[in-house]
């Protein structure tokens, strides 16, 4: 499927222009790392979101595209923090910021990029983009700490799985509709639409994420060699093994999560997951939460906008990498 991301090349020059305008601090290595961090890639989606968010709200502000570098910069500061929590080391293709600079002057690089976005975010002369902002701080930093709590332990529920990666993920994907929202409209069944269509590929962004390190095809090529059980990450292709799993086969992904990982037991828990069809198991459930995100756009009529959101939905669910 084609990335909906790629025809929108215009709006995506114009992001990138502005994210290099905000994220210099006075002190060069900050600006090492958050050049780093910003310059290496990454798919620019919240930026978008925030876009098409306003735009369907039926703003074309000039000052917009100031408002969409706001969910990215939050994002890239996540990121940075999160290579320090799970010793990522390669993020957007590249060495991780963490691997580079270690964990002291990376955490203060995400911390500076943390704050700058609440900054911009103070900008709009609007409390609720204000506020939204530093909600979404808040709750990332829950959702990390709650994962971090986790950590090496087989006993996360589908309760607490999803919990995290609202809080972790689909708060931010939320943050990046509504406050392109709050920039155009004071409409709510607008806001609570694209509030309900953020949240719903959130958690479809996340799930398939999950997913992606388990893809038998991922394992085959090399390309991921089971990043998240070797970080001792309880995500939903495990959590779903352990269910279907004899006592025996709880203990061997137990003893994976506690860090004891060969060739043997990971080709083993890709083809447990794969022949229990847990794979498309979780495929079904992220289709769901796209559907779902896709009907929540009823309520607009017909627009370039709307479609190009409906294509980022379908996208997400079908991502293999
Ligand atoms: C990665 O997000 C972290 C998650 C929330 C899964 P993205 O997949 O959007 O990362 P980039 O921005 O494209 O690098
Ligand atoms: C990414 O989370 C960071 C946030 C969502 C805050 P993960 O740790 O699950 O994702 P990757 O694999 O490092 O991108
Ligand atoms: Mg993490
Ligand atoms: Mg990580």
């Amino acid at each position: 499927m084609e990335n909906p991301l790629l025809s929108l090349t215009e709006e995506t020059e114009k992001i990138e222009k502005t994210l290099k305008l905000h994220f210099q601090s006075d002190f060069s290595y900050i600006n090492e790392i958050t050049s780093h961090i910003l310059s290496a890639g990454g798919k620019r989606v919240r930026p978008i979101l925030t876009l098409l968010s306003a735009n369907i709200c039926g703003s074309n502000d000039r000052k917009l595209h100031e408002l969409c570098i706001i969910p990215e910069y939050l994002h890239a500061a996540s990121l940075l923090h999160d290579d320090v929590i799970d010793e990522g080391e390669i993020r957007r293709g590249k060495p991780s910021a963490y691997k580079i600079w270690g964990n002291k002057k990376t955490i203060l690089a995400g911390d500076f990029l943390y704050a700058r976005s609440i900054e911009l975010a103070t900008h709009f002369g609007n409390l609720k983009i204000a506020t939204e902002i530093a909600k979404t701080v808040l709750l990332m930093s829950e959702g990390e700490l709650i994962q971090l709590q986790y950590k090496n332990l087989g006993n996360i529920t589908s309760e607490v799985y999803y919990d995290i990666i609202f809080r972790k993920t689909a708060t931010l994907i939320i943050a990046s509709c509504k406050i392109g929202a709050y920039s155009a409209t004071d409409d709510s069944p607008k806001i609570k639409a694209l509030e309900n269509y953020g949240n719903n590929i959130g958690f479809a962004f996340q799930i398939i994420d999950d997913l992606i390190d388990y893809l038998p095809e991922n394992y085959k090529t090399g390309k991921i060699k089971g990043k998240d059980i070797k970080e001792g990450k309880m995500t939903l292709p495990l959590i779903l093994a352990m269910e279907r799993s004899n006592t025996n086969e709880k203990a061997r992904i137990q003893n994976m999560l506690a860090g004891n990982i060969n060739e043997d037991n990971l080709h083993w828990i890709f083809n447990f997951i794969n022949d229990k069809g847990i794979n498309t198991e979780i495929r079904d459930k992220a289709f769901e939460y796209i559907e779902k995100a896709c009907s929540a756009l009823e309520i607009f009529p017909d627009s370039k906008e709307k479609t190009i959101l409906t294509e980022i939905s379908r996208f997400i669910g079908a991502r293999n990498f």
